[in-house]
């Protein structure tokens, strides 16, 4: 387990859900380009990412994770990205307001672009064909060429995240983020009662925004409203993607994965002897693991021994995902197996990846109740076993679109097909990302924290 790590150990390991390129040389020549282009963060970004997630390890802060299911080559437009951002924004505003806790803000954005599947194929009328596994892999269109594993999609990927994050970087400390245009934000969105609620707090943020300045409060410091700290993540589940991508820190010697900030393992990849845990062992970002309904108490620990040996907070952050109705059964004797071992962790709920369903109308969807049930059950644990629900990841879009049924603003089965354009799984929309920061805020503001957790 301690034995040396370098960033191409994974090649020996087991390796699943990646795929088999056919063109070796092709694949040597992109990975060589990508090995010599500028990293995408740098290794003191995912250290100062640490020391917030480390925070939220302690209950003094909340991790705010969402964004798509699938990036898409076909949907990289500037309105998109700061339509997400903007909810992810709201969102924030909420937590922050309603909870009175500073939020970490992490987006599934410039670089989210592989996906792991459950069926190698998939099969349309009579016709079987390799699955689709993300832009940066292979091709959504159903036809044999398409399905094709292309290494030249990494350079596409990379492209599209270099872009993202550009664009994320300025909106963050270029004045879109400044808090005194916490109502402009909310022109994305019409009328429903969520957004009546988010006027409502945007009032009160302006009038105490207003009430500092007259009182002086805040000259001396208008960068903290001016600027937000936001940082990207992703699966890594494209492992020549990620190698080549990593870079040696200069000033530690250590190596950082340069493909975003926070990277996280998959609950389909996380087998402790497996080529994902080898490789995310040993870089120094922040690491989100995946926990679902198969996961052992012991497999948990022997993993979190793997990734976070030296049990610095804010290394490791456990991401549940279990299903409604089925966070009781499982996520206590995870939580009492961290805690009677001593090991420092964020969690997390992701509270999409278990309410997948078929609806009537064949789309793949979420209703929203139940992801909200996931979100209160994943709370309620927490407080009875004295521990500290750290956040939410989730899968959402700034877009109007029908993908996840439920909401205030009703979306019904038939619905669906209206607005359907995610390349994966479905994801709320922003009036439903709204609806359930409240929620979230709402619980936080019960929940056990810092001054209350037992220690
Ligand atoms: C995802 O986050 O898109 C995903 C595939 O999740 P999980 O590994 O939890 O199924
Ligand atoms: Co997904």
């Amino acid at each position: 387990m301690s034995a040396t790590w370098t960033k191409a150990g994974w090649r020996a390991k087991p390796r699943i859900q990646m795929p088999d390129y056919v063109n070796a040389e092709a694949l040597a020549e992109v990975e060589g380009k990508l090995a010599t282009y500028p990293p995408l963060v740098f290794a003191g970004e995912a250290r100062a990412l640490r020391a917030k997630l480390a925070k939220v390890a302690n209950g003094e802060a909340f991790l705010l994770q969402g964004g798509d299911c699938a990036e898409a080559f076909g949907q990289f437009t500037a309105d998109q990205i700061r339509d997400t951002y903007r909810v992810l924004l709201q969102m924030a505003m909420v937590l922050t307001f309603g909870a009175k806790l500073p939020v970490v803000k992490v987006s599934r954005m410039a670089g989210q672009f592989a996906k792991p599947r459950s069926a190698p194929t998939e099969v349309k009328n009579g016709v079987e064909l390799p699955s689709y596994r993300g832009d940066i892999i292979n091709d959504i269109d159903f036809t044999p060429e398409a399905r094709i594993p292309d290494p030249n999609r990494m350079l596409q990927a990379y492209t599209q995240s270099a872009g993202t994050l550009n664009l994320l970087r300025a909106f963050s400390q270029g004045g879109f983020a400044d808090m005194h245009r916490v109502h402009e934000w909310t022109l994305g969105f019409a009328g429903g009662e969520e957004a009546a609620e988010y006027r409502d707090m945007a009032n009160r943020i302006s009038e105490a925004l207003s009430f500092m300045e007259a009182a002086g409060v805040n000259s001396g410091n208008t960068d903290a409203l001016g600027r937000v700290d936001f940082y990207t993540s992703h699966e890594a589940l494209l492992l020549e993607y990620e190698e080549a991508l990593a870079r040696v820190d200069s000033t530690s010697g250590q190596v950082v994965a340069g493909s975003g900030h926070m990277i996280w393992i998959g609950d389909r990849t996380r087998q402790p002897d497996g080529a994902h845990v080898e490789f995310c062992r040993g870089v120094i970002n922040p690491i989100g693991l995946k926990c679902g309904p198969s996961l052992e108490p012991d497999e948990l620990i022997d993993l979190i021994d793997r990734l976070n040996p030296n049990n610095d907070a804010g290394r490791l952050t456990l991401i549940a995902r279990f299903g409604a109705g089925k966070v009781g059964e499982h996520l206590p004797a995870l939580i009492r197996a961290v805690e009677r071992e001593g090991r420092k962790v964020v969690w997390s709920c992701d509270p999409m990846h278990g309410n997948t369903i078929k609806s009537a109308s064949g789309y793949k969807t979420r209703p929203f109740d139940a992801v909200l049930t996931e979100v209160r059950e994943f709370f309620e644990i927490h407080k009875a076993e004295g521990t500290y629900a750290g956040g939410v990841h989730f899968e959402m879009t700034g877009q109007d679109v029908t993908e996840c049924t439920g909401g205030v603003r009703a979306v019904t089965d038939e619905d669906l097909s209206d607005r359907y354009h995610t390349a994966c799984d479905p994801r709320l929309n922003a009036s439903q990302s709204l609806e359930l920061a409240f929620l979230v805020a709402h619980e936080l503001e019960n929940a056990p924290r810092a001054d209350r957790v037992a220690v």
